[in-house]
């Protein structure tokens, strides 16, 4: 008795397992390949996220969700640039981030 009611539990478990498992194997490749992934892109946001990571992390919380500073995911270069010569907390950081680590920011920010 004990011993089928085991068989018939492993019977019912076992497809729906193997079906979420193939599920995770497929979906990430179909939901990924319509999106082109410009490779120069990608370099630049990996370098904005270490940025963002060095500088701006300890306000605006682990990927830019918020704390101390408000959630800026989405936000472009432009909006660094004008938070840099107007938000005071941020004053210290005005004129250290360089063009070039502005648009990394921004490519970074607007990728979440
Ligand atoms: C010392 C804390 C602090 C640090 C470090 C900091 N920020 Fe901020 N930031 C703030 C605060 C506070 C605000 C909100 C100011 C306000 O609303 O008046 C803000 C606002 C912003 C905004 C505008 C948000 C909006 O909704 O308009 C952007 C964009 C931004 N920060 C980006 C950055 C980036 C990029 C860095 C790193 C280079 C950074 N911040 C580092 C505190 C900080």
């Amino acid at each position: 008795m004990t011993t089928h009611r085991l068989a018939f539990s492993v019977a019912a478990v076992l497809p729906v397992v193997v079906a979420a498992g193939l599920a995770a194997c497929v979906y990430p490749q179909s939901l990924a390949s319509p999106t082109p992934a410009p490779s120069a892109n990608t370099a630049l946001i990996s370098q904005g996220q270490q940025l963002f990571t060095q500088h701006c992390q300890v306000c605006h919380g682990t990927n830019a969700t918020g704390g101390f500073g408000p959630n800026i995911q989405g936000k472009t270069a432009t909006d660094v640039t004008t938070a840099l010569q107007t938000v005071s907390a941020m004053s210290s950081l005005n004129g250290t981030i360089s063009q070039t680590q502005i648009q990394a920011l921004g490519a970074y920010l607007s990728s979440l």
